[in-house]
């Protein structure tokens, strides 16, 4: 008999169709109703430390240099009180194959998929993240198909996702370019079932595994450089796997204290599903439209379970206006000789201003750069901008409205790193998590002290938002 392709049909068999892509059972870690356990997932179907280290040092993936920007630390002291003003580095991921942090989570996922004898790779991205797979999956000469959404219904393509096709088909992979829409992940679903690869999903525990070097890394290499830990490392953060798992290789690097910090686009107000907004937004990462619902519930993820879970990670979490990036992302190139960009430069932007509010011996840490050129160069997208109606123009960033205009600051000292309530955050997790049990809103003693692990809140104060969201318990 026929297997029916309609979406209905291929979206009941989705959980069938995760298990063999993913060669994952994730039933195993259940603990409650909606608790699992983390760490055994992670540590069962991951890799251990060393393990990864080898595998990224064979893929050449890693091992990217830590840089001090000393003439950007020398114009935040500038604009700073007197010693004020940390110094800042920044970690070169522009330096990996693919040129961004995307190939330490891709090099896992790709070996894994050899490993267990799939005869190639899928993944859904319009990111780094596929080339990144697409030039792991040459390597070691599997197949590779990437689905992107690329188009608005006009058919108006964003530049920076063009710029990632090409870098995919470059690197040999079949890429399917889509509108979007909720078809992205029908279409996803069809490929794996039709091809039998494996879902190099950004969300599993290998991909996870895969960013923890890049936190020991950089507290070694801060060590090295500077005879201490690093005080802070701020990440662009969009869906919470460079936080995850730099965070946990910090920790892994003996380095428990060193703040976690991520940083977004705000791009509040711009649907990231909606036809019309899509293409109003001039960063296609790294920005509040991932940032925000990953946080807020993790597993809306194309696995079961997802291995980035950030608000047991984040210890602060800042937005910077788009118009202030491009600003830094110039003022990189110019001041340092570093043509970088985009997401990596969100980071940097937080940085700038994080720095002016800490000691000058303190050691800040900018999680990381990528390769910039084509659509991905902020003139390609300032141009976009410009042609779907969007005012650019300089004055002062904090009236910036995403989707309408872009404000360049006019100096440095405009920019500035807002911070995000992550104690709301916290509350939308356990309201998200509420809903998820349906009807019978009830939950075990082991869904409570998952629910705190997860997002840092008290037993308390766990009970009293559940309560209040009328879950029993
Ligand atoms: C260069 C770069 N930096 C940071 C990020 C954010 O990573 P995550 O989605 O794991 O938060 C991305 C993801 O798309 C990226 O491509």
């Amino acid at each position: 008999m026929r297997v029916p392709m309609d979406y209905a049909s291929v979206m009941a068999r989705r959980g069938e169709i995760m298990r063999s892509s993913v060669g994952i059972d994730y039933d195993k870690f259940t603990t409650g109703r909606i608790a699992f356990d983390y760490e055994r997932m992670m540590s069962e179907t991951g890799y251990a430390l060393d393990e990864v280290k080898r595998i990224q040092r064979e893929s050449n993936v890693g091992d990217t240099p830590l840089i001090e920007l000393k003439n950007l630390t020398r114009l935040v002291r500038h604009i700073s009180e007197p010693g004020r003003g940390a110094r800042i580095f920044v970690k070169d991921e522009a330096n990996n194959p693919a040129r961004s942090f995307k190939d330490r989570r891709a090099s896992l996922s790709v070996h894994n998929a050899l490993m267990k004898g799939y005869k190639g790779v899928v993944a859904a991205t319009s990111g780094n993240y596929g080339a990144a797979v697409a030039s792991q999956a040459a390597r070691k000469n599997l197949s590779c198909i990437i689905v992107q959404e690329v188009f608005d219904s006009l058919g108006f393509e964003q530049p920076e996702i063009a710029e990632k096709g090409r870098a995919c088909e470059a690197y040999g992979a079949e890429v399917l370019q889509l509108s979007v829409g909720p078809e992205l992940f029908y279409i996803f679903l069809l490929v794996l079932e039709e091809t039998g690869f494996f879902n190099a999903s950004l969300y599993t525990p290998f991909s996870v595994a895969g960013i923890e070097t890049l936190g020991t890394e950089i507290v070694e290499q801060s060590r090295t450089l500077t005879g201490r830990n690093p005080d802070a490392i701020v990440s662009t953060h969009a869906g919470g796997g460079i936080t995850t798992g730099t965070a946990r290789g910090a920790i892994k690097a003996g380095s428990p204290d060193t703040l976690i910090i991520g940083a977004s686009v705000d791009l509040h107000g711009l649907h990231m599903a909606s036809d019309r907004d899509f293409n109003r937004k001039s960063f296609t990462t790294g920005h509040t439209g991932f940032g925000f619902p990953f946080a807020v519930w993790p597993d809306r993820s194309d696995v079961p379970r997802n291995a980035a879970r950030v608000l047991r990670y984040l210890d602060r979490y800042v937005t910077v206006t788009q118009g202030s990036v491009f600003y830094i992302t110039e003022a990189l190139a110019q001041l340092e000789g570093l043509e970088r960009g985009p997401a990596g430069n969100t980071s940097l932007t937080a940085a700038f201003s994080l720095a002016q509010t800490m000691d000058e011996d303190a050691v800040l840490v900018v999680n990381e750069t990528e390769y910039t050129g084509a659509g991905k160069h902020p003139y390609a997208q300032i141009a976009f901008a410009k042609k779907m109606g969007v005012e650019v123009f300089r004055g002062d960033p904090t009236e910036e409205k995403p989707g309408k205009n872009i404000i360049i600051p006019l100096r440095p000292e405009q920019i500035e790193a807002e911070d995000v309530d992550l104690d709301r955050l916290r509350e939308s997790y356990v309201k998200n998590a509420g809903k998820s049990l349906g009807d019978e809103a009830l939950m075990t003693a082991a869904d409570i002290e998952f629910l705190c692990e997860d997002t840092r809140l008290s037993r308390k104060r766990a009970e009293e938002l559940l309560s209040e969201n009328g879950v029993s318990f």
